[in-house]
């Protein structure tokens, strides 16, 4: 595969019970390029049959893959790290063409990747159990002895979103493969071809057949019919809330981890370092457009400060670079689709009706929307409370930090904030009543490094991901009780 990278009549195939296979139904999906609209590649539209296939396959390798030592397990991670990193470029080339993301951010996805697998399977090596003995609940005594292990879930089911196409599928692939389970992945349509990459990586690393085996089709077709498939036993989904939603509704008692859409707040202080905070809220707002759910998704700006605040944002955001990702490094490039840009333009142009002052950008080039600032931002308005997922930042001037919390708390989402003071209690009174998972103090709201637990409340998400968190997520207790005779 890696041989002939995409190329326009390349049609890719699935990865499964160890071999590459075409779909029987012979339809393809068109993969094009954001960038220009070049085709990137093939991939197939597989079929429920060959889903069931698929998943089937995984739950009877599983069987002995869960016998498998970790040390053995992790061995296979260490390889599989090892290979991505020689593919680096090969498949940073591919993001790049799929996804539209620039150089920089590309590499550094897949390496940052190849760190999360290392870093999994050493985690998973010093993830022991426990030994409980009784006699520390009343009327018992130490003739009774719980010893604890962890099992494996069975099948997990992984679904990646098009913005992080290797890194949100290995961040799901790699704990559960540790952990004793099989994978069964579908990644983004859009996205797909680089996700096959990765699963090439995990196939050459030393997977036996079927423990990872892949799904490519639109959700839209056979998404249902994969998270209520009976032989799933856990759904780890990364997407939008939209999306997250309809699948805890349908996919009855299989449990979930699900990290969603958000609205990240800066909340910005009168004592802020306000240089530090115009840094952080730039790269936090618009790298690769803005298209990263802990994209800082809205300034709430004490109004004394604010002034400063805009003008300082103005000039840093003056200096991206805007342009096509595969002619030269760029900070803002081509949004995913068209969908994607009328929604962003939809936003701006309700903010501009409604009085919102544009400081910046405003306009949109193809699927290119130029890094848009918008001040006095209204709560009427609806880019105050929608995720754009594009370069477009509302700033909402605020008398003093506990009306920013209050409009922080309004929304639906309750991904990560940042707060900028240099007052630490300040900080501690304001991270206490955020609802949120993640509280960034003087940073920009990010999800690394991967070892943190990362997490959205409310509306965007549920559970836990971050290496050990994502281990346990899934895997569970096995306890064993000892009873010694008197
Ligand atoms: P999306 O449209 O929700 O798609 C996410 C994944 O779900 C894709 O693989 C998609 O497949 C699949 N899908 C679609 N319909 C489905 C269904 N009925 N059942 C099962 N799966 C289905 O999200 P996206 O456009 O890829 O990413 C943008 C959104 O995801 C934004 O809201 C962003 O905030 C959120 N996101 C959140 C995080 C986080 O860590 N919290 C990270 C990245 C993105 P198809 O591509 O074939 O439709
Ligand atoms: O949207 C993907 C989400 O996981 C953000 O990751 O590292 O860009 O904060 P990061």
């Amino acid at each position: 595969m890696f041989s002939s990278l995409c190329c326009e009549n390349k049609v890719y195939k699935n990865l499964v019970n160890g071999q590459w296979i075409d779909s029987n139904t012979g339809n393809l999906i068109e993969i094009f390029s954001p960038v220009d609209d070049s085709i990137v590649g093939k991939i197939q539209a597989m079929s429920k049959k060959e889903v069931d296939f698929a998943i089937e396959n995984a739950k009877e390798a599983q069987k002995s893959w869960r016998t498998i030592p970790v040390n053995k397990r992790a061995q296979i991670l260490y390889r599989a790290a090892e290979l991505l990193e020689e593919k680096t470029n090969d498949i940073a080339e591919i993001m790049m063409r799929e996804i539209a993301k620039d150089k920089k951010s590309a590499v550094s996805e897949v390496q940052r990747t190849a760190d999360y697998i290392r870093f999994t399977a050493d985690a998973a090596k010093s993830m022991e159990g426990e030994t409980i003995p009784a006699d520390s609940f009343p009327g018992f005594n130490r003739s009774k002895i719980s010893v604890v292990t962890r099992e494996p879930l069975g099948v997990v089911l992984a679904i990646s979103p098009f913005n992080y196409p290797v890194n949100l599928s290995a961040s799901k692939i790699a704990p559960a493969l540790v952990a004793g389970n099989s994978i069964v992945l579908k990644p983004a349509t859009q996205g797909s071809i680089s996700a096959l990459y990765l699963a090439r990586v995990f196939q050459e690393a030393g997977l036996p057949a079927g423990v990872f085996n892949t799904i490519t089709g639109r959700g839209i077709e056979i998404g249902d019919y994969c998270v209520t498939h009976p032989s799933v036993d856990f759904i780890n989904f990364t997407g939008s809330t939209e999306i997250g939603k309809r699948i805890s509704q349908i996919s009855t008692m299989k449990p979930l981890l699900m990290e969603l859409g958000g609205k990240d707040a800066a909340i910005v202080l009168e004592d802020a370092d306000l240089e530090l905070a115009a840094k952080n809220i730039v790269a936090g707002a618009y790298s690769y457009s803005g298209q990263r759910c802990t994209a800082v998704k809205r300034i709430l700006v004490v109004d004394s400060v604010a002034n400063v605040l805009v003008k300082k944002l103005k000039f840093k955001i003056e200096k991206l670079k805007v342009g096509n990702p595969l002619q030269e490094q760029v900070d803002i490039v081509p949004l995913i689709n068209v969908k994607a840009a009328d929604f962003v333009e939809g936003l701006m142009k309700e903010a501009q009706e409604k009085g919102a002052k544009l400081i910046i950008g405003g306009r949109r080039e193809g699927n290119i929307i130029y890094p848009t600032l918008f001040d006095n931002v209204t709560l009427d308005m609806r880019l105050a409370w929608e995720e754009p997922f594009g370069p477009i930042l509302p700033i909402i001037r605020i008398k003093d930090r506990d009306e920013g919390i209050a409009i922080a708390n309004k929304s639906e989402y309750g991904l990560q904030a940042s707060v900028f003071t240099k007052d630490i209690n300040s900080a501690f009174y304001i991270a206490d009543k955020l609802e949120v998972g993640t509280v960034q103090v003087n940073n920009k709201t990010e999800r690394g490094p991967d070892h943190f637990p990362f997490l959205g409340v409310k509306s965007s998400g549920i559970g836990t991901q971050g290496i050990r968190y994502s281990i346990e997520a899934m895997s569970r207790p096995k306890a064993i009780v000892i009873n010694i005779g008197d």
